[in-house]
């Protein structure tokens, strides 16, 4: 009996770690092991090979991923479809656990509505899965942001009126931005998609950072890449491989907004922007998420090896879950500014509820 594993979409901490766990937990089981190259092109171009304990072994500390990753869908290329099916009856594959976000997974729903097993873990840094408290590398991902803060606020309380302003990743939801404003404790300010925020007026960003510059002299500012997409004009229309719509860059824009409103308001400030993009997700899963990863994978293979498909494992109240896949893409899981989360950042921030 033979699984096999892919990886497709963006780096993120971890992968390495759940490729390890699948094949040794897999290989407990007597099962082999295929690692298919860049994701699904890998089944399309037949570019499959025997993933084993040792060319597995030293891999856990390692970011990105030994197989590679696409977003090559298999539908959307002639004859996809048919040399996915054909190459996995010839390699005899029990079931492929599919390691990836919105589209490597949806492609994964599509295939079994074709006869293909697939077991999905759910992989992103955003944190924007439904139905699953947490995606591996997120966390991670945080720990790595944080440094980033701790160096920006640095920055801020060396210089007078200074502003550490760091964008991170977080395309339609702010988990990172609001978990490492937690973990940091240095934010002042923190932008993410679910909260709009207005930049002028009484009531805006640019006056409560003012207000803050002139009571402390210095203020650092998280914005997650996905924010104030509203306020940034020529946004690109475009989208990704995966049909990720691509987003304006808010960084370099709070930025000139920043200082241009300081300007005309004659208040002294010394922005220092940082924009640490890959550096947060290109590196291996730490401690906790690498537990995670272990976890995942051993769900994972026990689902395939008992024949189960179209499911991804999730993780709900410490609980281990098998999600329809259809359920856990298409909708997408985001900060919700009523609750714990949101009020930790309002609380160690101070900033405002809202901004209107
Ligand atoms: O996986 C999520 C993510 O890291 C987003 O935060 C980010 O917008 C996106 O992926 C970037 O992906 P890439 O540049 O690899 O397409």
């Amino acid at each position: 009996m033979r699984i096999a594993v892919l990886t497709g979409g963006g780096d993120c901490p971890g992968l390495n770690a759940v490729i390890r766990a699948v094949v040794r937990r897999a290989q407990n089981h007597q099962f082999e092991v295929l690692g298919l190259r860049d994701g699904w092109k890998g089944l399309i171009e037949d570019r499959v090979f025997a993933l084993t304990r040792e060319n597995t072994a030293g891999i856990l500390h390692r970011g990105g991923t030994i197989l590679g990753t696409s977003r090559v869908n298999p539908f959307t290329l002639e004859g996809g479809l048919e040399k996915v099916m054909s190459n996995a009856a010839k390699h005899r594959i029990h079931a492929v656990v599919a390691i990836g976000g919105e589209g490597t997974l949806s492609a994964a729903a599509r295939l079994h509505e074709h006869g293909l097993k697939v077991v999905g873990i759910p992989k992103t840094i955003d944190n924007d899965v439904m139905y699953t408290a947490r995606t591996f590398g997120m966390i991670t991902a945080t720990e790595k942001a944080r440094e980033v803060l701790d160096c920006a606020h640095n920055e801020a309380t060396s210089a007078f009126n200074g502003v550490g302003l760091v964008k991170v990743m977080g395309r339609d939801a702010g988990f990172i931005a609001a978990a490492t404003t937690l973990a940091s404790q240095e934010v002042n300010f923190c932008l993410i998609p679910e909260v709009p925020f207005v930049l002028e007026g009484e009531t805006g960003f640019l006056q409560a950072l003012g207000q803050r510059l002139e009571e402390r002299h210095h203020a650092v500012v998280v914005v997650a890449e996905g924010a104030g997409q509203d306020l940034l004009k020529d946004l690109p229309m475009d989208t990704d491989a995966s049909g990720n719509k691509r987003y304006a860059d808010i960084g370099p824009f709070l930025k000139e907004q920043i200082v241009s409103w300081c300007k005309r308001t004659r208040l002294p400030v010394d922005v220092k922007y940082f924009d640490p993009s890959y550096f947060i997700r290109s590196v291996p899963a730490n401690c906790d998420d690498a537990m995670l990863c272990d976890q995942l994978a051993r769900h994972a293979v026990h689902a395939g090896m008992a024949g189960k498909t179209d499911l991804v494992v999730g993780i709900w109240h410490g609980t281990f879950t098998h999600i329809p896949i259809s359920l856990a893409v298409g909708q997408k899981n985001r900060v919700d500014p009523d609750g714990p989360l949101w009020a930790g950042v309002l609380a160690t921030t101070g900033q405002p509820r809202r901004w209107e």
